[in-house]
């Protein structure tokens, strides 16, 4: 750095923790080159940067004045949800956005679909047709509820095939399904609150929760989804705002939900009165029945929320949330504030889409798909790593695996980047944020089979170096022989 920088960011932050107040003069041009042992020119170029930076005014002919600078009054510091905002850690999703860019070759960290299935045919021929309108209608603001037609169409071409019935009217479209869990918990939840979710869950919803000072109760999942009998013994007496669940293909684990345990979470809610919030995200990729506890028709306090990310394009972000009138009414005036409405021209590609009538086609391909990878990765999981699978499961995108014993997910993270493997390590899947250490997310989905073959070996070698020669499991010893 150089010596005016120097200066500068030093004056900066005596400016910044009060060491200098508003309104004094800065030490005279001659004190401060004697102090910091620079010249009087340097000092000079320091003030001028200063004044820029809009911590001091200065006329160039007498010493600066200290005023208010800009930075601290650009701190979010003093609302409950900016000091929460510090102490979270934007590292995670963050670094999950970067990896949907990344140029790794062999990358599990982001779920979402394969971009080779994307229906660019048909998007090419719905952007040609919405071209032909007048642009008011395609570019122009729109209503905060969503557009009606692509209100309808989500109600009769996308709840209809998930076995929910739902009056357009009860739909709120929102920016990605993680919008409409933001503006629900926002309305909801006071800082305190108990939010039951399960353990592992999806990181984003817990950010959110976190975010809202909520305290997060996890309740274990095991093969066969939520345990609901410890769900009603740790849930006595506590007064939770809501459970949050995936019941179908569940991030991170993959696992659904037994037609048992199903049955027993809906008498739990229709007893208890705890409303679900039941996020569907990866109900499609479902080939099993696995109908959403929103198609049960018994009375329960329910939102439902799904997306067109994991089925079609998370970057066209268009989700929703269905939930009674009232509350979207509610939701509504929340996201007013928030973005006005949903982008436009996004919620009418969606309803092209739904309403091109190749929907269940490709479907149908992508859970063909994503099964053969699933199954494949589950099979060299075991073959060629040490890993450790939570489940098996045979849709969605993920395989949720156990380290090998002394392995931690986040040391390896970085280790095997450098070998160009991305997964996403297990602690942020955790309610309380201190299970999952060593555990790793692997979004297997969007890697065709090859990738995957080869990324797994790579990531089974990269195991191999780092886990300790004297584990005597069975690979090593093979390892050990063969050498
Ligand atoms: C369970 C779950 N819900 C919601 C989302 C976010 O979806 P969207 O892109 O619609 O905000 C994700 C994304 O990973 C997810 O896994």
């Amino acid at each position: 750095m150089r010596q005016y920088e120097n200066l500068v960011r030093t004056i900066a932050d005596q400016i910044l923790k009060g060491d200098v107040a508003v309104g004094s003069k800065l030490p005279s041009e001659r004190a401060t080159a004697q102090k910091f042992v620079v010249s009087r020119s340097t000092v000079r170029r320091a003030w001028r940067e200063l004044e820029s930076l809009g911590y001091v005014t200065w006329s160039n002919q007498s010493t600066p004045v200290v005023v208010r600078p800009l930075e601290s009054t650009l701190r979010a510091e003093r609302s409950p949800v900016g000091r929460l905002a510090e102490t979270l850690s934007p590292t995670f999703l963050g670094d999950l956005m970067q990896a949907a860019v990344s140029s790794a070759r062999y990358n599990f960290e982001i779920g979402m679909p394969d971009p080779e299935l994307l229906p660019v045919q048909d998007f090419q021929q719905i952007l040609r047709e919405l071209f032909s309108y007048p642009s008011r209608e395609v570019f122009g603001y729109s209503p905060t509820l969503g557009l009606e037609r692509a209100r309808r169409a989500i109600s009769e071409e996308f709840l209809t095939r998930r076995g929910v019935s739902m009056s357009p009217n009860n739909i709120l479209v929102t920016a990605g399904s993680l919008q409409g869990l933001n503006l629900l918990t926002r309305l909801w939840v006071r800082p305190g609150d108990v939010i039951l979710t399960e353990s592992p869950t999806f990181a984003g919803a817990l950010h959110i929760f976190r975010s809202h000072g909520a305290q997060i109760l996890g309740i274990p999942i095991d093969a066969s989804g939520i345990n609901v009998d410890i769900l009603e013994s740790l849930t006595l007496g506590k007064n939770p705002r809501f459970l949050y669940i995936q019941p179908v293909g569940q991030n991170p684990t993959g696992v659904t939900l037994s037609p048992e345990r199903r049955l027993k979470l809906l008498h739990w809610a229709q007893k208890s009165h705890i409303p679900i919030v039941e996020d569907d995200a990866y109900g499609f990729l479902s080939d099993q029945p696995n109908p959403p506890l929103a198609a049960d028709r018994r009375q329960i306090p329910l939102v439902y929320l799904n997306t067109f990310s994991k089925i079609l394009a998370p970057g066209i972000r268009v989700g929703f949330l269905a939930a009674p009138a009232d509350l979207i009414r509610q939701l509504v005036a929340l996201k007013q504030l928030s973005d006005l409405h949903t982008g436009t021209l996004s919620q009418l590609v969606a309803e092209g889409w739904l309403r091109q009538g190749r929907v269940d086609t490709h479907i149908q391909r992508a859970r063909t798909i994503y099964k053969g990878r699933l199954k494949l990765a589950t099979r060299l999981i075991k073959q060629v790593t040490r890993l450790t699978p939570f489940a098996e499961p045979d849709h969605g995108f993920y395989l949720f695996a156990k380290l090998p014993p002394g392995q931690m997910a986040q040391s390896l993270h970085a280790k095997a980047a450098q070998r160009d493997v991305l997964f996403a390590p297990g602690n942020p899947f955790s309610p309380d944020g201190q299970l999952f250490g060593n555990w790793i997310r692997l979004a297997v989905g969007a890697q065709p089979s090859a990738q995957i073959e080869t990324g797994l070996r790579r990531l089974g070698r990269l195991l191999d170096d780092v886990t300790d020669g004297s584990s005597g499991s069975p690979r090593r010893t093979i390892k050990l022989l063969r050498s």
